[in-house]
């Protein structure tokens, strides 16, 4: 079985979908790896490494392709600009593709998928269950976007994060808000603790406290009535009324704060909006604002998706494809994340195998043998169908 690697094409991208270390894993347990030539340039693993650790280089993309029984990748298949064609149409008709593709909202992907009858799987579909852990893509990348959102606040502020006693006089540390205590909100708040900052979040579900708290920061508290929380541990909606309270509540905290780093995320559904441009007004010039939820439309108002500016004296950045700023660990977590489920797929003699008995694989599997097979993802193309219908 031949396993390929593209080089990545999507404008930004730096990441690679398997290093070196987990390219020799698969040789080992029999799987024939190829390697588009450069395939890992950018995040810092060269073609020899690759060689050496049992891959074959190959020298473009078109090779890759059709060789390829199954593909590994990390941003969605889009048109190659060398070849002029869909990353799609260059692979085999029937071969098996694993990426990040948001088949919830790429509905034209998923059409393209099944008509050329690949069997797809969405690294962004991996349920959040306890066994999955380990192949969960999305909090791999989220825990680097956390991370990094505090250092790009760190970089953007006029200020010291930490508490200094210095013979010119004494620096209060900065003060950072964190809405959402999630993957990246958690990873937000340890890191701006690191750098010495008094952090402060704020988060929908009151199971969160204790983690934040346990991180050094302080949370933000505010009676809900309501069920916030889905079994599977995710935000639910809030109602209007709770929705108000809430934007009430922040805007003091938001005003006191010299960094605001937002994540707030509910699964499926646009950026809640949580910082108002009232309270931008209210912020102390020079202050900053990072918007991790800008993928989704952002959580604040006046975020502009991959921009960064200045409002009302505040810098408002709304970055995208933050884990392409850390290619080698982004890199290091996605291969391994990919190995995990790849390991659910694989014989005892590295062939491919597709076992819906398992209910990650079955979880994950977008489309097969020309249907579309993900329960989710029907129902966003029924309801696309209808709000097309009822528009014509
Ligand atoms: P998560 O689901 O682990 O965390 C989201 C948190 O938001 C949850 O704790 C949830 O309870 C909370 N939340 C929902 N509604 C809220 C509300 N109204 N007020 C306060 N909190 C609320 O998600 P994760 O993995 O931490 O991702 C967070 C965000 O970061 C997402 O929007 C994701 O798309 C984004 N992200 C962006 C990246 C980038 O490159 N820009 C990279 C990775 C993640």
């Amino acid at each position: 079985m031949k396993l390929g690697v593209p080089k990545e094409i999507t404008p930004g991208e730096t990441r690679v979908a398997l290093v070196p270390e987990s390219v020799q894993q698969l040789v080992k347990k029999g799987v024939q790896v190829l390697i588009e030539t450069g395939a890992g340039t950018a995040a810092s693993f060269l073609d020899s490494v690759y060689a050496n650790a049992g891959a074959t280089i190959v020298p473009n993309a078109t090779d890759l392709f059709s060789q390829s029984d199954v593909i590994c990748k990390v941003s969605k298949p889009i048109v190659n600009p060398t070849t002029g064609t869909h990353e799609i149409e260059m692979m085999k008709p029937g071969a098996v593709l694993i990426t990040f593709f948001a088949p919830l909202i790429n509905h034209d992907l998923v059409q393209k998928l099944a008509d050329r009858k690949i069997t797809s799987f969405s690294m962004d579909s991996i349920p959040r269950t306890t066994r999955a852990q380990s192949m969960d893509a999305l909090s791999s990348m989220s825990t680097l976007a956390g991370y990094k959102s505090v250092l790009i606040a760190a970089n953007s502020i006029g200020k010291f994060f930490p508490l200094l006693m210095t013979a010119a006089g004494t620096v209060p540390p900065a003060r950072v808000f964190v809405l959402g205590a999630g993957v990246a909100g958690l990873m937000a708040i340890a890191t701006a603790r690191r750098l010495g900052a008094v952090v402060e979040a704020f988060d929908v579900r009151p199971v969160v406290k204790e983690q934040v708290e346990s991180l050094g920061a302080k949370f933000v508290e505010m009676p809900i009535e309501e069920q916030t929380q889905t079994a599977g541990g995710y935000a639910t909606q809030l109602s209007e009324e709770a929705h108000k309270r809430e934007v009430e509540l922040l805007h003091k905290h938001v005003k006191d704060s010299d960094v605001v780093i937002t994540t707030a995320l509910i699964p499926g559904r646009p950026a809640p909006e949580l910082v108002t441009e009232a309270m931008v007004i209210d912020m102390k010039p020079g202050s900053v604002i990072v918007d991790l939820a800008a993928e989704n439309g952002g959580n604040c108002t006046l975020t502009e998706p991959g921009c960064d500016f200045i409002k009302h004296n505040v810098r408002i950045i709304g970055p995208l494809n933050v884990p392409s700023m850390m290619p080698v660990h982004a890199s290091q977590l996605y291969a391994k994340n990919m190995l995990n489920l790849l390991a659910l797929m694989l014989t005892k003699d590295g062939q491919y195998t597709l076992n819906m008995d398992d209910d990650i694989v079955a979880g994950t599997l977008i489309t097969h043998d020309g249907a579309v097979k993900n329960e989710n993802v029907l129902k966003a193309l029924e309801a696309a169908a209808t709000a097309r219908r009822s528009a014509s």
